[in-house]
Parts: structure tokens; sequence; C-alpha cells
């Protein structure tokens, strides 16, 4: 599917969607498919485009500027350069000869190592500069972190449209160019603030302080719908970013011959008889997109692990690295499982949580063989030490 479509007075959508993309970075699930959001203004003097397309889906680009008519850019505007937004953008050069690169240093540096692009076509600029389209007038504001180093934001000022790249992004593919359904939005935000921006969660406070002085009715993303309501995201960032945790544990598990079953069972039993919710995943079975977005205000991660080869099953120790790559807020960590022979299962998880230095680590409960009597009392123990701590630093769900 391919056209453009107005957002504002001469600002049109004319990315791509990507209907049947399945993973991102060859990591993250993409249940809902994507876009890749680019964005055409149309000013008295000047026409620039906001951001390109993932390469393979740079037709669609063409063929929507073609439909516009449009026969010339004057500047394209990079607002990160991972390449589902830079992608495109030396065929655009192609295309339009005359084009410049307007960008911050960071992101041109990336851009001509990506692409090897040549110094000649890059304008680079500084947060807060304007530049002039005649009738419009563009304002950058540099908002490292939301995804890179290199990521900004650019404010449409006569039209208050803020265009955001990965940041307020959603990874949705959709007919509908505005979000008309805010449950969804949150749901796929949520999903994508997990997998995307959890990791920058203490430097995105002062982004989103940067912008909120600016009178924006509209947030265009670089991903998934625009927002006329721009609250929906925005106030959940707030929530997600502070450091309010809730009475909730994630219990991610693997289990060879349901020993460690058991005791996952059990654990997760007592922590429901006494308040305390629980989101269980099967590992082998999980989408890591739903785990993440489930870790993003719990107060606890406990690990069902059984040993395999004297350590942790691979897949547990997977979901600690990725645990600690996400960097979520949690606040205290346990490891649950069985074992056969031996070997070193604790430690080997807790070398896998370096960036998770103010976690607390709980005592571990592991058992060899089958859980027995003593293992559900240890188990029993370990869910009155959960609810006592978040009784006393947590918040409701
Ligand atoms: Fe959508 Fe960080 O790229």
């Amino acid at each position: 599917m391919s056209f453009s479509r107005c957002i504002g007075s001469s600002v049109y959508a004319v990315g791509a969607l990507d209907w049947s993309r399945r993973l991102f970075d060859e990591l993250i699930p993409l249940p809902d498919g994507t876009s890749y959001n680019a964005y055409l203004i149309q000013g008295s003097e000047k026409t620039v485009l906001i951001d390109s397309v993932d390469p393979a889906c740079y037709h669609q680009l063409k063929t929507n500027l073609q439909a516009l008519s449009i026969e010339r850019i004057d500047y394209i505007i990079s607002q990160h350069a991972e390449q589902d937004h830079s992608g495109s953008i030396p065929f655009l050069l192609q295309a339009f000869p005359m084009a410049k690169v307007v960008t911050n240093p960071k992101c041109k540096d990336l851009l001509m190592a990506f692409h090897h692009l040549p110094e000649s076509v890059f304008i680079t600029i500084q947060t807060n500069e304007t530049l002039s389209l005649g009738n419009k007038t563009l304002q950058f504001f540099f908002t490292p972190w939301v995804h890179w180093p290199d990521t900004m934001c650019t404010y449409l000022q006569e039209d208050h449209i803020l265009f955001t790249c990965d940041l307020f992004g959603s990874h949705i593919a959709s007919s509908e160019l505005f979000s008309n359904d805010p449950c969804k939005l949150l749901s796929a935000g949520r999903r994508y603030y997990a997998e995307i921006m959890m990791p920058f969660r203490s430097v995105i406070a002062s982004n989103l302080n940067q912008l909120s002085s600016l009178p924006f009715d509209i947030i265009a993303p670089s991903h998934g719908p625009v927002q006329s309501d721009k609250s929906v995201l925005w106030n959940a960032y707030l929530e997600w970013i502070s450091d309010k945790v809730h009475n909730k544990v994630v219990l991610p598990y693997v289990s060879m011959h349901e020993s460690t079953k058991l005791m996952v069972d059990h654990l997760v039993n007592r922590l429901v008889q006494k308040n305390v919710a629980v989101d269980v995943f099967d590992l082998p079975k999980t989408d890591v997109g739903e785990l993440a977005s489930s870790v993003v205000d719990a107060a606890t991660v406990i690990l069902g692990a059984p040993f395999m080869l004297a350590g942790a099953h691979p897949v547990a120790a997977y979901a600690a690295y990725l645990v600690n790559a996400l960097r979520p807020k949690i606040k205290w960590f346990g490891i649950i499982g069985s074992f056969g022979w031996g070997g070193k299962m604790t430690d080997q998880i807790t070398s896998l949580l370096g960036n998770m230095k103010s976690v607390e680590i709980l005592e571990p409960v592991l058992e060899k063989g089958a859980p027995t009597h003593s293992t559900f009392q240890n188990l029993d123990a370990l869910a009155e030490t959960i609810a006592t701590y978040h009784s006393q630093n947590t918040v409701s769900l």
C-alpha cells in the first residue's frame, strides 16, 4: 500500500507501511508489522523531507512523492541515522541531487559511516537552531539517546507539529494515519518503549523537559500512527521513566523435566495469595517483546532456571542477559530452580546483571532433583519476603 496523506497545511505523510515485517534488529518480534514514517513539508520557498524509510521500502516513498508531483526537495532532515530512517537517503540524493541533508554533527558522522556520503551533501545544525522554508519554520532539538546518541526532534512552529522520530513511536502498520484507539496505542507504545527506550530511561526525562515547553498539538513519530492526542504516550512515558514500581513480579522460566515448573507454580500461588501480581513467561514459548513490556514497571524479577551442563540453562541465561540490557527499574531479582549434580548457576546469572548494580539479589531457592517439603517452605519464605518488600516500596497496579 502506498499513498501520501495530509497531516497539516502542506504537510504530508509520505512514508511506508511494512505489514509483513516480523522481526526488528533480528531480535524484537513485530506482531503488528511497523511503519517507517517520512513527512514532506512544502513551504513557500523550500520543500523539506523529514526522515526517509527503510531501503527495502523505498519504492513506497518514491511512489508517494510522485503522487504529489514533487520535483524538487531542498532539504532532507535526518533525525536519526539508524537505517530504518536513513537507509533511503542515498536513493533520494540520486533522485534529488540538489538536496542537502540537514542534521546534527553526531548523526552526520554516522550517516557518512553507514552510507559513505560525501561531506559536501550535509548542512549541520545546532540544537534550537531554525530553518526557514519561507512561510514555515523548522526548529531542531537535540534529544540524545532516544534511541541513539544522534537522535533529535524537529518542531514545525506554524503548524504546532512535533516530529519525534523513534521517540513516542510504536510498531504498528495501519491504514489509519492518526491513532484513534488510545488503548492500542498505549499497548504498542509500551512494548516499543520497553524494547527501544527503556535502556535510556534516565536520560529521557531531560529530553521531555526540553520538549515540554513547546506548544505542539500533534506528535508525528517515525514509527506508528500520528498522535493528535499528545497526552496518551506523553503521560505514559512520565510514568514509565519514573522510579515508581508496581506490586508485581515478572517470572520468566524454563523447565526441562517439570521440577523447576513445580517450584514456579508453587511460588506463583503463594504470591497471588499475598496479593502480589505475577506475570509468568514460559521462556521457550515467549515473545520477548511481551516479557520486556511486562518488566517496564515491575518491582521484582524471579528467574526460574534448571541447571544444564553444570550451569544455568542457556535460555534462562539469555533472559537474564536481555533483562540486564533493557535496564528496567526493578528493585529485586531472584533465582529459583532445580539441579542434578550441581554447578554455579547463581554466580553465573548474577554476573550477567552488571547494569543493575542497585538491584538487590534475593536468597536463591535451588533444589537437587524434584522439590521437597523444605523446598516449598523456602519458596513460601521467598514469597513472604517479596510481599513484605513490595508492601513498603511499591504502588498499586
Ligand atoms: Fe526506528 Fe532507532 O530507529
